[in-house]
């Protein structure tokens, strides 16, 4: 298979057309088969329920290709059941989990031409997602909904190295309490950009969201979880009802623990305890660890002594283990590396 001739090393993460999609429509209380098909655009009525009422959910993972040459994904049925978990939060029909990890197989090895070569730091993102489809005007869940599942090639997330990030204490709420924010429903990224588009204008680069209800404990940012690390080195993330399972922090704490022999715990953290830990990094499928330098709390600075030039030691240690098993490097736990090809 011969590869696609795109500068791999300088894309960005932007919309970049590839081959085949997967397309299922759900109707009459069952899913289609599904096809694999080059066609791109989505035909809808102006009154489906996504366009009136953002009944919609969505996942994101990437295919990368490994050393010895593989095109493989990570973990793809963590994602598979949390998009049932968001489906069914929505009053959506769940795609079924065995199904989801086979469309996502099918469209990537039908793209294998745009994965990136190994070295280049460039994957391929995976984009899942799912809608209501038919018109309804009454405020209700739709009847008929389309799963799809696109890919767009896109560049390494770090060029030049992984600078420590600036963030800001947030004056806005992600999630309340009891809400949707544990799901991935794109409503909860709607209400989201005003606070991003606020925060790159005053400075900074990312917002972190504490607990609606107390505004005292930290949440997550727009998207990723945090992880902390004491100055006795124990690796610390925030544990609320009301934020994202990303399946990178859930991988990172098990390679802190039984990679690296390091102690974690998944708490409560207070904003106020903020200031005594080490390092802080912010996790997920893009970037896998993005370290934080510093964060702003309405003009009080929080700067972690791991400082503004490098990754703190355990956020690099937990980033080169997790890297290392998602390239082959490093022998993975049962069931993470999912080859395609
Ligand atoms: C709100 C939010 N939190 C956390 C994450 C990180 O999750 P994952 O590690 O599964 O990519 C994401 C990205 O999907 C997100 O959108």
């Amino acid at each position: 298979m011969e590869k696609k001739d795109i500068d791999w090393s300088n894309l960005g993460f932007g919309y970049v057309k590839t081959d085949k999609r997967f397309v299922s429509n759900y109707k009459d209380g069952s899913w289609d088969e599904g096809v694999l098909t080059e066609d791109d655009k989505v035909v809808i009525s102006e009154c489906a329920g996504v366009l009136q009422y953002a009944q919609t959910c969505f996942e994101g993972l990437k295919a990368y290709t490994t050393e010895d040459g593989h095109i493989v994904m990570f973990r793809p049925d963590l994602n598979a059941k949390r998009l049932a978990d968001s489906a069914a939060r929505l009053e959506m029909p769940v795609f079924p989990e065995d199904k989801f990890v086979q469309a996502v197989h099918d469209v990537v090895k039908a793209n294998a031409a745009y994965v990136p070569p190994y070295g280049s730091g460039a994957t391929l993102y995976v984009r899942p997602y799912m809608f209501g489809s038919n018109a309804v005007i009454g405020v209700k869940p739709a009847d008929e909904y389309q799963f799809r599942v696109f890919t767009t090639p896109v560049g390494p997330y770090f060029k030049g190295g992984a600078k420590p990030i600036t963030i800001r204490v947030s004056d806005f709420d992600r999630a309340a309490p009891h809400g949707t924010g544990h799901v991935k429903a794109g409503l909860n990224y709607a209400m989201s950009l005003h606070a991003i588009v606020d925060a790159h204008a005053q400075g900074y680069d990312e917002n972190m969201y504490l607990d609606a209800a107390t505004r005292t404990k930290v949440e997550e940012t727009g998207g990723a979880n945090f992880i902390f690390v004491t100055k006795d080195k124990k690796v610390v993330t925030p544990k609320s009802s009301t934020i994202l399972p990303s399946i990178t922090r859930r991988s990172l704490m098990y390679v802190a623990e039984h990679y690296l022999g390091l102690e974690v715990e998944e708490r409560e953290v207070y904003l106020d305890e903020v200031k005594d830990f080490a390092e802080c990094g912010l996790c997920g499928t893009a970037a896998v660890i993005s370290p934080v330098g510093k964060i702003v709390d309405h003009g009080k600075e929080i700067c972690f002594p791991s400082g503004m030039e490098e990754m703190g030691e355990i956020t690099k240690k937990l980033y080169d283990t997790l890297t290392g098993i998602q390239m082959g490097h490093i022998e993975a736990p049962e069931g993470w590396i999912h080859t395609v090809c």
